[in-house]
């Protein structure tokens, strides 16, 4: 009898809990719903500011012609594949880690966007191009399923009009960089026939059948990866460049750029997958703060406003990071972000 009643209290407090949980994130959720939308206001400054351009007739939309740049002229070749639409991405790229204009050894920044079905986007960002004429604009559709054909247009691109350049960064739009850091570290240890990054060994495709990222036997036999450097950033010595994208002609296409380009194609020209250790590959695995970034390279995964925010804090050598940077701080604060915003 007391056993039963004990339970019951039990059981009492429980959905007392749960009563009230269920009722702060109700509650969380509709304070935080006017704010939801401006996630899409942030994304229309630079959106804006391109249309005005182009409403007062100042610019003309038509495509610029880019340079072909001979044997060792460029050093560092900057690749960064970018969806038409993310406009504020490149903005703040071109604002921080790519604003390579007066960078020694020469560094060379070039955006690689595809065909967007929104024909608006399409022409603002053909627009954007005559202002700063860093874009290459592919024909490829913009889905998940092409993201290799970027990486193959990259690389033939690269290959066609970089002669002699020493080195092929490709890396995402949210990615962060700290590029003095890279180039001393190129200067201190050259590297050649390699693919470096953070690397994956091991992997096995995916073979359940309702996941998103199945792969099935026909797509890929073998039940493991070869070595492979994750896609959101990976360098790849200039001399195996040409080689790399004619392998890309004989290897059989493959969904996942990373494992593709880095895994299938490097093997099958003989070229070595090589770790760095300053990569930062994981989801978010360093805290939005520049100092952070002082002895590492690359940082997956920032939004615009966190870059140019991290870049003025790396430029300053006395600055400390945030409170709310802090590993636990920052993972609550993107766990709250994540479910209300
Ligand atoms: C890039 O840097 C130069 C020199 O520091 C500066 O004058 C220029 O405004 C910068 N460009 C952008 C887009 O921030
Ligand atoms: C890109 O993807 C679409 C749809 O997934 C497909 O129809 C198209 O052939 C692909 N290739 C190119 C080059 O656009």
């Amino acid at each position: 009898m007391k056993k039963m009643q004990a339970l019951k209290r039990r059981i009492q407090t429980i959905k007392h809990i749960v009563k009230w949980v269920v009722i702060i994130y109700l509650l969380t959720y509709i304070v935080c719903l006017p704010f939801r939308e401006s996630k899409k206001g942030a994304d229309e400054t630079s959106y804006t500011l391109l249309q005005a351009y182009v409403e007062s007739g100042l610019l003309e939309t038509a495509p610029m012609r880019h340079k072909t740049y001979s044997n060792g002229e460029v050093f560092l070749l900057i690749m960064v594949p970018s969806a038409v639409s993310n406009f504020e991405q490149r903005d703040a790229i071109r604002r921080t880690w790519g604003n390579v204009s007066t960078i020694k050894p020469t560094v060379l920044l070039k955006f690689v966007l595809g065909k967007s079905k929104d024909t608006v986007h399409q022409s603002l960002a053909e627009t954007e191009n005559s202002i700063h004429n860093d874009i290459l604009f592919e024909e490829i559709l913009e889905t998940y399923e092409n993201l290799s054909q970027k990486s193959i247009a990259l690389l033939r691109w690269a290959s066609a009009n970089c002669n002699g350049v020493k080195y092929l960064l490709k890396i995402d739009d949210d990615m962060f960089l700290n590029l003095p850091r890279l180039l001393n570290e190129l200067n201190a240890h050259p590297k050649t026939n390699t693919i470096s990054g953070c690397i994956v060994s091991g992997a096995s495709p995916f073979r359940f059948a309702f996941s998103k990222w199945k792969i099935s036997r026909s797509e890929y036999k073998n039940d493991y990866y070869p070595d492979y450097i994750a896609g959101t950033a990976y360098l790849i010595s200039g001399d195996i460049i040409s080689n790399l994208h004619r392998a890309t002609q004989n290897v059989p296409y493959f969904i996942f750029e990373d494992v593709y380009i880095t895994g299938l194609c490097r093997k099958h020209i003989g070229a070595v997958a090589l770790e760095n250790k300053g990569f930062n590959c994981g989801y978010r695995n360093r805290g939005p703060c520049g100092n952070n970034f002082r002895y590492q390279i690359t940082g997956h995964h920032y939004t615009p406003r966190e870059i140019q925010r991290m870049w003025l804090e790396l430029q300053d050598r006395w600055s400390n990071c945030r409170l709310v940077d802090h590993y636990f701080f920052y993972k609550l604060v993107d766990l709250f972000k994540y479910m209300f915003l």
